[in-house]
């Protein structure tokens, strides 16, 4: 069984997936990570990623492993754990500008769907039900309003930086969803067949047993 999960940035798509993930025995695989990942290795190795060409020589010499453990998802970059440098806002930003290259896409969407082809995976991302697996048994779109996104997105970075603003944390929020909805190739919408979930009001915990109830055999 495949498990599609799509949504903005704060919709709490990855830690409901990894929820889900966990009560199913199912494998979680974070998207978002691997465009994260090719960002943060063009950072590190000083290439422009606005070019796709560079950007797109490098992802595909680059080796991305995804690890599945008790504590989440981890990420190796050709054998190094980067999972904590990928959630910082400078590489969150890397991400989009990769991300709306077609070259880059079909790389990463290629290894994802290798990664699910034999099931028994939750993915989440913004083209999980549309792209990556169309076909997916089970395909939910989660969103939130703006505001109620980027006071989670507020909470997260103010653990490590106390000096963070809750306003321009909104306004970001708000400037990712017009990257993501707007780029050219796979923007950010929701499968027809998709089931919507507004999160606004909701615990994670709620999400978590509703989409369980409606994965469910009928
Ligand atoms: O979910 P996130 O913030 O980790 O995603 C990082 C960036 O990657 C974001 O701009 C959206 C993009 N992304 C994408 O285009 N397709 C995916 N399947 C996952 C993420």
């Amino acid at each position: 069984m495949i498990i599609a999960i799509d949504g903005p940035a704060g919709s709490g798509k990855s830690s409901v997936a990894k929820m889900i993930a966990h009560r199913l025995g199912f494998q979680h695989i974070d998207t978002g990570a691997m465009y994260r990942a090719v960002a943060w290795k063009g950072q590190q190795t000083g290439i422009d990623l606005s070019d796709p060409d560079a950007v797109a020589r490098m992802a595909e010499a680059t080796d991305i492993e995804l690890i599945p453990g008790g504590g989440g998802q981890r990420i190796l970059v050709d054998g190094q754990d980067v999972t904590a440098q990928l959630k910082t806002e400078a590489v969150g930003r890397g991400a989009a500008t990769v991300a709306s290259q077609a070259r880059v896409r079909e790389i990463l969407v290629a290894k994802q769907r290798d990664i699910g082809k034999n099931g028994g995976v939750v993915m989440d991302g913004r083209d999980i039900g549309t792209v990556v697996f169309p076909g997916a048994d089970k395909k939910f779109f989660l969103d939130a309003d703006p505001r109620e996104r980027g006071r989670r997105r507020f909470e997260e970075l103010k653990v490590s930086n106390p000096e963070v603003d809750l306003e321009s944390i909104i306004d970001q929020v708000r400037e990712r969803d017009f990257e993501d909805k707007n780029r050219a190739v796979s923007p950010l919408k929701q499968a027809a067949d998709a089931i919507r979930l507004d999160t606004t009001h909701l615990a994670i915990e709620d999400v978590v047993e509703k989409i369980l109830r409606l994965c469910e055999p009928s």
